[in-house]
C-alpha cells in the first residue's frame, strides 16, 4: 500500500470535484512537494521518438486534469513523459451546473460532465509562456469550443492560431460529450469541411514560423465501424498527425455496478479499457500504421498499457486511475512496462507497437 492508497479512504469522503482542486492546488502552490514524493526514473528501452519529438517514456497525462495549465511541470515530477492540459477554449466558461463528477467505485471509473469548464485561452496561454522546461518534457495543448459558439471552426482555428508556435503539438477535441452537437463535427461530410480547414492553416502557420507542431484529433469511442473507416481516410487525406483514441463514453451497457452509472456525462476507467482498445486496433489497421496513435482508456497497470501499445498505440494516456491510485502509478506503470518488453525480446518500445495488430 503506497501512501496515496493508505489516505484514499479520506479522499473520498470528500466531493470529488472538490478533492481534484484540493490535489489541484496543492500541486499549484507546493510545485516542490510533488518531487520529494517521487523519483523519477529513467528507462531507456521506454524513449522513443514520436513526431520527432523525443518521448522519454510513452505513459502522459491525459486532458482535463489540468485545464489551464497551472500544474504542468509539477506534473512532470511524477515521472510522465508527457503531460495534455486543457482542454482550453477561447473564452472563459463555467461549465455546467455542479455535482458533475462522479465516482463509481465498484467499477473504478468516474462520470464527468463538466462541460469544458476553464478560464479561458489567454490565462492558458500566460502560463504556458512562462514554463521553462527540457526537450524531452513534452506538452499538449488540447483545444475546443466554447458553449455558445455557432461557427466551431473559428473557434478552433483561433486557437491553432494562438497555441501553434508555444506547444509541443496540439490536440483537436471533438468528442467530449458535455458539449451539445460537439460530437457531431464527427460526422463525416463536417469532418471533411473541418479538418480541410484545419489543415489550410497549418500550412500557412508552418510557412510563417517554419515549426512543424503535429496536429492530432481526438476522438469518442462511440463510433460505428462504418464511421471509424471514413474517419481514418479524412484524417490521412488531411494529413492529420495523429490520433487520440479515446475520449469517454457515453454508453452504460458495460455490466455496471455501482448506482451512480445513471448519471449523465461520460464514463471513463476501467470499464472503457476494451472498447478504446478495440477502436484504437481498428483505427491502427485502417491507418495502416502511417501515423502515431495515442491510446487512452481505463488503463490501470502496465498490462493495460502494454496492451495499448501492442494494439498500435505509440503513446498513452491516463486519467481515471490516478483517483484511484495516485500518481505513484507512473512509476510502476514505467518500471513494470520495461521488464515485460524486456521479456518479450524487444530491444526498444518501438517495436512492440502494433505488433498484436499485424
Ligand atoms: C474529470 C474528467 C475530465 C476530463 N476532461 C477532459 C477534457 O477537458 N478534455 C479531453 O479531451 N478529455 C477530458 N477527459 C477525458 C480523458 O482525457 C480521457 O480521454 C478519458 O478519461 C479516458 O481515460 P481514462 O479511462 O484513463 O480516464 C476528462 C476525463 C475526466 C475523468
Amino acid at each position: 500500500m503506497n501512501i496515496y492508497q493508505f489516505f484514499r479512504p479520506l479522499i473520498f469522503k470528500i466531493e470529488p470535484e472538490k478533492a481534484h482542486n484540493l490535489a489541484l492546488n496543492y500541486l499549484k502552490f507546493l510545485p516542490k512537494f510533488s518531487a520529494l514524493l517521487s523519483a523519477p526514473k529513467n528507462y531507456e528501452n521506454l524513449n522513443n521518438s514520436v513526431w520527432n519529438l523525443n518521448f522519454s517514456n510513452p505513459i502522459g497525462m491525459s486532458a482535463g486534469f489540468d485545464k489551464n495549465a497551472e500544474i504542468i511541470m509539477p506534473l512532470f515530477n511524477f515521472g510522465f513523459g508527457f503531460v495534455e492540459a486543457g482542454t482550453t477554449t477561447p473564452i472563459p466558461q463555467t461549465g455546467n451546473e455542479q455535482p458533475r463528477i462522479f465516482r463509481l467505485i465498484e467499477d473504478r471509473a468516474v462520470i464527468n460532465r463538466l462541460g469544458f469548464n476553464n478560464l479561458g485561452a489567454n490565462y492558458f496561454y500566460d502560463n504556458l509562456s512562462k514554463i521553462n522546461k527540457t526537450s524531452s518534457q513534452i506538452i499538449g495543448v488540447n483545444i475546443g469550443k466554447n458553449k455558445d459558439t455557432i461557427d466551431s471552426s473559428a473557434d478552433y482555428i483561433l486557437l491553432l492560431e494562438k497555441f501553434y508556435n508555444h506547444a509541443d503539438y496540439i490536440t483537436i477535441n471533438i468528442s467530449s460529450p458535455n458539449t451539445k452537437n460537439l460530437r457531431d463535427i464527427q460526422n463525416e461530410n463536417l469532418l471533411n469541411d473541418f479538418l480541410q480547414k484545419i489543415a489550410k492553416h497549418k500550412i500557412d502557420l508552418q510557412k510563417i514560423s517554419n515549426k512543424n507542431t503535429p496536429i492530432l484529433l481526438k476522438i469518442a469511442p462511440d463510433l460505428e465501424y462504418e464511421q471509424q473507416k471514413n474517419i481514418a481516410k479524412i484524417v490521412l487525406d488531411n494529413a492529420i498527425d495523429g490520433v487520440i483514441i479515446s475520449n469517454t463514453t457515453i454508453e452504460r451497457n458495460i455490466n455496471l455496478k455501482s448506482s451512480k452509472s445513471v448519471e449523465i456525462g461520460g464514463l471513463s476507467g476501467k470499464p472503457l479499457f476494451e472498447k478504446s482498445t478495440e477502436v484504437l486496433r481498428n483505427f491502427y489497421r485502417l491507418t495502416d500504421g502511417k501515423i502515431p496513435l495515442i491510446g487512452v482508456g481505463g488503463i490501470s497497470n502496465a498490462n493495460d498499457a502494454y496492451a495499448k501499445i501492442k494494439n498500435g498505440a505509440s503513446l498513452v494516456q491516463i486519467y481515471s486511475a490516478f483517483i484511484y491510485q495516485g500518481f505513484g502509478l507512473v512509476e510502476d506503470i514505467k518500471k513494470q512496462l520495461s521488464e515485460n518488453l524486456k521479456k518479450d525480446g524487444f530491444k526498444n518500445i518501438s517495436e512492440a507497437i502494433g505488433c498484436s495488430v499485424k
